[in-house]
């Protein structure tokens, strides 16, 4: 089994203390443990630098990540933050394609595309987000909607710009509503989402790619979550921004690895 990845996606949380603050008191904690499990910061990225420089320390536990970028490479783009910007602040890892980017900022299967390949450019690790709406589950259609997310935009990649990426699948109906999906359709969705790639990119590429849920995934839950064999970590909002909770998820990923 590989370690866990867990990333904590703050959204449009915290003030500059705050997030300074949550920061180092997630670097305490972390500080007690010999990880395995690998964690990812994303916070507004305002807070680029100040993510950064602790990530850059050298007894860091940590990758600075962020939750956007701007899917042109430079020029006139009013407010775009271009990847080659991310990778000059040593961002490691970026989200595309959260629901709440296709919902509130339309964002296609095209851009989240583009958005991908500005990332790999600057060897930065693109963590795409796919996932289906409660009347698309419903109505039994998530596997297609799923199938079509992947189809448009990670089919569309090398077999090296593959190995270099990241799937993160967060149904809606699960995000920030504390209804999380059952482990067994989380799994359901993974296993699936993996015989996607397996399809298109081969058997090793779908065994070695990072697949994470995504949707209310909390410290009560995480260790259940992370036990399904194709579930490979967590992407995590409410539960991050409390760094004893977000601490107790890193935990259940050394807890999983540890017992397999
Ligand atoms: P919640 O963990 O708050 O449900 O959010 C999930 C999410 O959207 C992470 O990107």
């Amino acid at each position: 089994m590989k370690p866990k990845i867990v990333i904590g996606n703050w959204k449009m949380n915290k003030s500059f203390d705050e997030a300074e603050d949550l920061i180092c008191q997630i670097e305490d904690k972390l500080d007690e443990y010999n990880l395995e499990t690998e964690v990812v910061l994303c916070p507004p990225m305002i807070y680029a630098e100040l993510v950064t420089d602790h990530a850059n320390d050298e007894n860091s536990h940590f990758y600075a990540g962020m939750q956007n970028v701007s899917e042109f490479e430079n020029g006139a783009y009013t407010g775009e933050v271009s990847a080659k910007m991310l990778a000059d602040m040593d961002v490691a890892f970026c989200i595309v394609g959260h629901s709440e980017r296709r919902k509130y900022f339309g964002e296609t299967n095209a851009i989240v595309l583009n958005k991908m390949l500005r990332l790999l450019e600057n060897d930065i690790v693109p963590v795409m987000c796919c996932g289906e709406s409660l009347e698309e589950r419903k109505s039994e259609n998530h596997f297609n909607v799923v199938q079509k997310q992947i189809e448009e935009s990670i089919y569309n990649l090398t077999p090296e710009q593959m190995e270099r990426t990241m799937i993160a699948y967060e149904p809606i109906w699960a995000i920030g509503t504390g209804e999380t999906a059952t482990p067994a359709q989380a799994e359901e969705m993974l296993a699936f989402i993996r015989s996607l790639i397996e399809k298109k990119f081969g058997t090793e590429m779908a065994v070695n790619t990072y697949i994470l849920y995504g949707g209310s995934c909390n410290a009560k839950n995480a260790l259940e979550l992370f036990s399904q064999q194709n579930v490979d970590g967590g992407l995590i909002g409410g539960a991050s921004l409390k760094p004893d909770d977000f601490v107790k998820i890193i935990e259940a990923g050394e807890t999983v690895l540890h017992e397999n």
